[in-house]
């Protein structure tokens, strides 16, 4: 009989009223994430062969944590796992529910818009490149006086919905370790135009695959898998 180790959900805790709770976008990837990982590969990829994942846009960090509890259930799986995010209070507040998991300092952090604060010698480095981004569009809104708030960063992509998604993916190559495999993954919402999301991301060579949906409320939203193209 083999034993499949049981990869726990991580505990979140959030008292930071700008930092974005979990939600049924978090739990698509954590779910995913999970059921696609054992001893020799992770999604695919070898997994002796990763070794480094970034979790961009982090919030309460719950992503880059579940990578370091598979870390524990998986010896050969052994990247080191980098966090970012816009927002101060969001990398504060990761840092408290890594403790709160019992790891010790592992993850390494970034306050960075995007990729802009992160340092040169991680260009070229990322095997995976994780991005809950903010997708919903804010057009809706600019006939109310909305003025962009803190809190707005968790959902606010840009008129259209998919602004930040397209200004991280025209960066995201930089960073990637194209001599290996290499997956980006990210949430879109049926509450975009998709095809025209993914007409510009097929113009930035990028290879789309949707893996997941699931239906909440008012919306569908899609786990979707990016390789780059290397001509
Ligand atoms: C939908 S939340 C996802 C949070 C967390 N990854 C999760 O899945 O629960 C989007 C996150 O992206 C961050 N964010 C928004 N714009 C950003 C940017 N330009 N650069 C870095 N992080 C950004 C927000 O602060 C927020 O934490």
């Amino acid at each position: 009989m083999i034993l499949i180790p049981l990869i726990p959900d991580p505990v979140i805790s959030c008292d930071f009223e700008n930092v974005y709770t979990p939600s049924d976008d978090s739990y698509l990837l954590i779910d995913y994430f999970k059921g696609n990982i054992n001893e020799n590969q992770f999604d695919g990829i070898n997994i002796s062969e990763i070794e480094n994942i970034l979790d961009l846009g982090t919030g309460t960090g719950i992503i880059a944590i579940l990578f370091q509890l598979i870390k524990v259930q998986y010896p050969n799986f052994n990247p080191k796992i980098y966090a970012s995010d816009i927002l101060k209070e969001a990398i504060e507040c990761a840092k408290i529910n890594e403790e709160a998991n019992k790891i010790n300092k592992e993850i390494t952090f970034f306050h960075s818009d995007l990729f802009i604060s992160f340092p040169e010698r991680l260009k070229d480095s990322f095997n995976i490149i994780v991005f809950n981004p903010p997708y919903l569009p804010s057009s809706q809104l600019i006939n109310q006086n909305y003025e962009k708030k803190i809190i707005d960063y968790s959902w606010d992509g840009g008129l259209k919905g998919y602004e930040t998604l397209i200004s991280f993916l025209e960066n995201a190559k930089l960073f990637l370790n194209l001599k290996k495999d290499h997956s980006i993954y990210f949430i879109t919402s049926s509450r975009t135009d998709l095809l025209e999301l993914n007409e510009k991301i097929k113009n930035l060579s990028y290879k789309n695959k949707l893996v997941e949906k699931r239906h909440i409320f008012f919306e569908d939203i899609f786990l979707n898998k990016l390789q780059y193209k290397t001509h």
